[in-house]
Formats: structure tokens, sequence, C-alpha cells
């Protein structure tokens, strides 16, 4: 597929893998995707396995990413990880505001763009997620809902930073339950964030950016979502986690 922006397609671990079923699983990504260079391809194991992981990687094409960060620098701040500490281990990417974060851990837009911010400092690209309720989706607010946290959770980046960032559009009804929104849901709201893009800084930055689908993105769905304009790779939970359903949602796509 002619795309002028390369897809992207990261897997979100969440609170799943030991340090060995890491392992496990990278091992058989590294198999499966090695020829692959048309796809930048991230997986986002749990803080644990970041250190074992990056080193079973480290000389593959599969890049690493985190599932979050503090806003912080390294200091007195208990239980946080900083973004010095994920440089440690070669993360290039980092998972910001999460619909699962934005839910159990209250986490609010300005805090989200501090954190990018932060990242962007480090040379660490934020994927920042945003998405819709099935409420909210049903009563007709999902552009001024992603709308606001889009410019909520990138105010203050400059245009070169938000050409570095990766959004991904993750309607919160669709993640984890089987349910995913059709290729034409995904590339109606995608569209909308490329025109917010492009109202925040301008149409060549817009264009720029890449924008990610999430929820429950399987091998059966991939290729028709990756095939929309403005659909620019995936974000990739449950799937992700078994060597042969996230390999073959990567080749799907291509
Ligand atoms: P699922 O693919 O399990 O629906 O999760 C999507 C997601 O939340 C990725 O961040």
């Amino acid at each position: 597929m002619n795309k002028d922006r390369k897809l992207i397609i990261a897997g979100n671990w969440k609170m799943n893998k030991t340090v060995a079923e890491s392992l496990d699983l990278v091992k058989g990504l590294k198999r499966e995707l090695s020829n692959i260079k048309e796809v930048d391809i991230v997986v986002c194991p749990p803080f644990t396995a970041l250190c074992e992981v990056s080193k079973e990687i480290i000389e593959t094409d599969i890049r690493l990413g985190a599932q979050n960060m503090s806003e912080k620098g390294v200091g007195a701040f208990t239980g946080e990880i900083a973004a010095e500490m994920l440089k440690e281990f070669l993360v290039r990417y980092v998972i910001l505001g999460h619909s699962e974060r934005r839910q159990y851990q209250a986490e609010p837009d300005e805090l989200i763009s501090r954190r990018a911010k932060a990242a962007h400092a480090a040379s660490i690209k934020p994927i920042v997620c945003v998405g819709e309720s099935l409420e909210q989706r049903e009563s007709g607010v999902t552009e001024q809902i992603v709308g606001q946290q889009l410019r909520g959770s990138l105010a203050g980046l400059t245009a070169d930073q938000v050409v570095e960032t990766i959004v991904a559009y993750e309607p919160v009804w669709a993640i984890g339950t089987g349910k995913t929104a059709t290729s034409g849901q995904a590339q109606d709201v995608h569209a909308f964030i490329r025109q917010t893009l492009g109202e925040m800084h301008d149409s060549g930055v817009a264009k720029r950016v890449r924008i990610q689908y999430g929820g429950s993105v399987k091998p059966g769905n991939a290729r028709e979502l990756m095939s929309q304009s403005d659909v620019d790779g995936a974000l990739v939970g449950g799937a992700s986690l078994e060597v042969r359903s996230f390999s073959e949602i990567i080749k799907n796509s291509i």
C-alpha cells in the first residue's frame, strides 16, 4: 500500500507478561518479522520486562516502547519512572494518555501534554491516545470529545514536536470488546483528527503526523483498517500478546 507516511504498528502488552514470557514473545516476533522493513514495529512491554526485551531486540528493527512515563525528571517521586530511565533501555516510544489511565488514574489532558513535552525533550516519541466512550458516541459528541482531548494533550508542543508525535485513536467502546470500529468510522475520526491538527498548526504538519487506530485490531480486520487513507498504523492490545496474531496483523497490513 502506498502512503507517504510509514505505517507504525505497536503492541501494547498492558499489565501482562513476566520477563520469561516477554522474552518468549519477542523471540517469536524476531523470527516472524525479521524481513519486514515497510512497517515500524514497536513492542510496549511492562516496565519490569523493558531491560531484557531491550537486549533481545537490540540488533533487530523492532523498537521498544513504554506504557507510561513521568512528566518529572529524576527525583523524589515514589513509584514513578523518568524519561532518563527509559532511555537507558533504548526506549524510543511511550504511550501516553491511554484510556485505561484516563479512566483509572484520572489523567487529565494537561498532564498528558506535560508528559508529551518531557518525552520529546528526551527524544522519545509519544503515542498520545484519544477516544470517546460508547455513551459519548451515542450522544453524537465524538468529534467534540476527541477534539478536546487532542488539543489539550498536545497543547504547547511545537510543530516539529507534533510531527514526531503519534496519535492513537482508540474508541473506548472498541477496546478489549471484540467490537472494532468499522473502517469507515475509523477513517472519519482519523480525518477529523488530521483536520484538527491542521487547525492547531498547518496542513503541512497535519499531513506528516501518523495516526494509529486501536480497539480490537485482529489479523482479520487489519488490512481493511490500514487501507483507509488516514489510518497510518495500529495500536494493538490483546492480539499483540501472541506471536502469531501480532505477526499476522503486521503482514496483513503491508
Ligand atoms: P485491544 O486490542 O485488546 O482491544 O486493546 C486496544 C488497546 O487498548 C491498545 O492500546
